[in-house]
């Protein structure tokens, strides 16, 4: 063997896009996302133990945000991300409601339920002014936004007290419109992403989202257009998965499928089995789980309900009137009515804890652009 062809002992593998480590202060650009209702404290701790960036998701109670930042400051003296909903408030349509109920209402019969009834209620509010004191109260390093950014006036409080904005886009126009309004970082989430879809400007929400790119086409597009770091999200769960995000030229990757599976995860067990099952699940994106497109586990739900798009309450009164239906179904062991959200790289979830699953993730990236670099190392010699 020649001496220009022996592979050269190598430093300590590094990430080759450093923007999101340096900005965040991470050790990997690796982002639990924040899940409102699957996450825990546990979870994000372990991430954030591995090197990663912890997320808590605060989109179900805004004001409770503050309290769990504290929990979570307990575990980890590294950067947290608290995570906000910015739809705009639901639009009451009587009418709607009425359709949608009656739509439901064979099922509720089929289980032995009283007919749904009542006016849906909110389950989710906006970031609001109030919400905006909790972040000043508590500084977290960064906050993420989803379904757009809240108002100017908002963002600037938010920056102001040194916090870093993220934010999710679904397309390019979305990311241009983002970093023009003060996003600090673009999360590029592609149209395998498990739960909701971030689409905010789409005119017709029905038509738009079947129109979205995926990650592979989405990533690179975003990361020619804007000038700040991009994260990838949407179909990642391995260190394939994290390698291709980066050379299609992300600084980063929001996983959220991936973690479902940890023990940690607050993901409920006819969930997990879903997902344990998910070669022979597959996922479908639908309304009719919250009001706004989200993927989720195709169910007799989402197949009967396919062609009731318009008839779903807005974003998030749907809920309403499906919790009854719901909640007796699983306890009689069924998922049939159930949103099991997640991705469509849910089959690669592995049921480990979330900090060696971190840093498995991470060192198995790294072995990949190790070897990559000595491939050329040969290539080049
Ligand atoms: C169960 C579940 C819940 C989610 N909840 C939120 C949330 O509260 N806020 C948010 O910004 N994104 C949420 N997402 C979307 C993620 O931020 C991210 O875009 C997505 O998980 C990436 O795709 P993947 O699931 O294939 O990794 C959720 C995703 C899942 C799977």
């Amino acid at each position: 063997m020649s001496t220009s062809s022996r592979p050269v002992a190598h430093a300590t593998p590094a990430w080759p896009n450093r923007q999101l480590i340096d900005l965040l202060k991470i050790e990997h650009p690796i982002i639990l996302a924040p899940m409102a209702a699957f996450g825990s404290i546990e979870l994000a701790a372990g991430v954030s133990k591995a090197g990663g960036l912890a997320s808590i998701g605060a989109a179900r109670a805004p004001l409770l945000a503050g309290e769990k930042i504290q929990q979570l400051r307990k575990r980890t003296t590294h950067p947290i991300n608290i995570n906000f909903f910015c739809h705009t408030s639901p639009q009451i349509d009587a009418a709607r409601q009425q359709r949608w109920r009656d739509r439901l209402t064979p099922y509720y019969r089929e289980l032995g339920l009283d007919a749904p009834s009542g006016d849906a209620q909110a389950v989710a509010p906006p970031f609001d002014a109030a919400a905006c004191a909790v972040v000043e109260a508590t500084r977290p390093e960064v906050v993420s936004f989803h379904l757009g950014l809240p108002h100017p006036s908002l963002v600037e409080r938010v920056k102001a007290v040194g916090c870093i904005v993220m934010a999710s886009a679904t397309t390019v126009d979305e990311a241009l419109w983002l970093e023009q309004h003060g996003a600090d970082v673009i999360i590029a989430q592609g149209y395998e992403a498990g739960g909701h879809r971030g689409i905010f400007l789409a005119s017709d929400l029905n038509e738009e989202v079947t129109l979205q790119p995926g990650t592979m086409a989405l990533v690179p597009q975003v990361v020619d257009a804007v000038r700040l770091p991009v994260v990838a999200a949407g179909g990642i769960a391995d260190a394939r998965g994290i390698a291709a995000a980066f050379a299609l030229g992300a600084a980063g990757v929001q996983l959220g499928t991936a973690y479902l599976l940890c023990p940690e995860a607050l993901t409920p067990p006819l969930h997990r089995e879903a997902i344990r099952h998910a070669s022979t699940n597959p996922t479908v994106i639908t309304k009719v789980f919250s009001g706004r497109p989200a993927r989720a586990i195709a169910n007799r739900l989402t197949r009967e309900t396919a062609s009731a798009a318009r008839d779903v309450p807005d974003f998030p009164l749907a809920p309403s009137a499906l919790i009854p239906l719901q909640s007796e179904s699983e306890r009689r062991g069924s998922s049939e009515f159930s949103g099991h959200l997640c991705g469509q790289a849910a089959a690669l979830a592995k049921e480990m804890p979330a900090e060696a699953l971190t840093r498995e993730l991470a060192m198995r990236t790294l072995a990949h652009f190790r070897h990559l670099a000595s491939a050329n190392r040969y290539t080049s010699a």
